[in-house]
């Protein structure tokens, strides 16, 4: 018997193996839940709600409560029938940080108070929330910037500030910001992403791309997407990835989210490279990116430390470029 064990011992180790697998399934209940040291994924950050806050009180609580009004309503105050500036073009914060930037995925201030002040590379300085809400303001709001010591930055601070309290220094939380979406191994098509955009994008912001505005014509229902009202070339949402990385997570409106959305990753690449492709106002970006070596590989104007085209750094395929600077780094 020893002898036979020992001759077909692989066997042998085969059959008892599987006996021990077979065995092992038939005792495991079938809803036997997942071992507890199974790395599960961070709950996503949400803001806090102002009506659950009892603690805020006072002058306090009215300069939060109105700067989430001005990140909700930014054009009924701000916009060019404002009511306290005629400053921007008429969007709002809200319209690209969804739910007054409380939403997960949704481009949220989570990470916000918890991270500035910062240095930033395209600047090339250490900025403060209150340089970084009048980059939006000169970009994404194609507008001039809020004069610092005003009731209304000091309010928006306070409302960010507020919103990240509850977030450690140095931190940022999972679902904050936006998205990076896989690359893919071909350009961003604007021709496919326009076939994208005739199909779930145009009920709401239109065959012209230009948004619809309110009755009385001082905010937006449905949000520009290009055209003379709409971000300038300065502003994030004109980099492929972050475009692609917002509109993934949540268009169409409330009928997509980071874990069930409505568009394939190519569709919200390809209807990135059509919106982009659009006319919008220009800005001048000599100052930006002062070490050039430090350009987002998405952003689309030269020069850069690489031989990579304007066209490639526009629309990719952007593995490769990332490649390149791994390479470069490690050297
Ligand atoms: C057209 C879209 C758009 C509008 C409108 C807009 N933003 Fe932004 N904002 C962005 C994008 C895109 C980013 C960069 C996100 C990234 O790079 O992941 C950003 C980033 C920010 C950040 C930094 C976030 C971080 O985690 O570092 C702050 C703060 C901010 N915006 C405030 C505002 C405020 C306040 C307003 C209104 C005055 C506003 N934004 C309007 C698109 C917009
Ligand atoms: C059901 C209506 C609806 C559909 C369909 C829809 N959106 Fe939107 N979109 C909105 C609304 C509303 C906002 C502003 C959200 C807010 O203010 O809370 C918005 C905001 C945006 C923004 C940021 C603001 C801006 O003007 O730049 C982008 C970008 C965007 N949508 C792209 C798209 C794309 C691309 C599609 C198609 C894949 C799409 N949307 C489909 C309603 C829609």
């Amino acid at each position: 018997m020893l002898k036979t064990i020992k001759q077909n011992w692989p066997v042998v180790a085969i059959v008892l193996a599987v006996t021990v697998a077979v065995v092992r399934t038939m005792v495991q209940a079938p809803d036997t839940p997942p071992p507890a040291t199974a790395a599960m994924p961070p709950e996503p950050w949400t803001g806090p709600s102002l009506l659950t806050d009892r603690q805020l009180q006072g002058p306090e609580r009215a300069l939060v409560a109105y700067g989430a009004d001005l990140v909700a309503n930014t054009a009924r105050y701000l916009g060019p029938q404002g009511s306290v500036a005629h400053l921007s073009n008429g969007l709002n914060c809200q319209n690209c940080h969804l739910d007054a930037g409380r939403r997960a995925w949704g481009n949220n201030y989570g990470a916000v108070a918890s991270t500035y002040p910062k240095h930033r590379d395209r600047s090339g300085h250490v900025e403060s929330i209150a340089n970084r809400v009048n980059d939006c303001f000169e970009r994404s709001l194609n507008g001039q910037a809020l004069d610092t010591t005003s009731h209304e930055m000091r309010a928006i601070l306070a409302y960010i500030n507020w919103l990240g309290q509850a977030v450690p220094a140095g931190t940022k939380p999972a679902g904050a910001g936006i998205a990076e979406l896989p690359y893919m191994n071909r350009p961003a098509d604007p021709l496919k992403g326009q076939q994208v955009y005739t199909a779930k994008c145009v009920s709401c912001h239109g065959t012209d791309g230009q948004g619809q505005l309110a009755e009385n014509g001082s905010w937006y229902v449905y949000p520009p997407l290009w055209g003379p009202h709409s971000y300038n070339t300065g502003a994030g949402l004109f980099r492929l990835s972050r475009f692609a990385g917002f509109v993934h997570d949540n268009m169409p409106y409330n009928q997509s989210s980071h874990h069930a959305p409505a568009l394939s990753t190519e569709e919200a690449w390809d209807v990135a490279a059509f919106v982009n492709s659009q006319p919008r106002p220009t800005k001048d970006l000599n100052q930006d990116w002062p070490d050039i070596s430090k350009k987002p590989i998405d952003h689309p104007f030269g020069p850069y430390a690489d031989s990579f085209s304007e066209t490639q750094h526009k629309y990719g395929p952007f593995g490769p470029i990332a490649a390149n600077r791994k390479i470069h780094k490690t050297k």
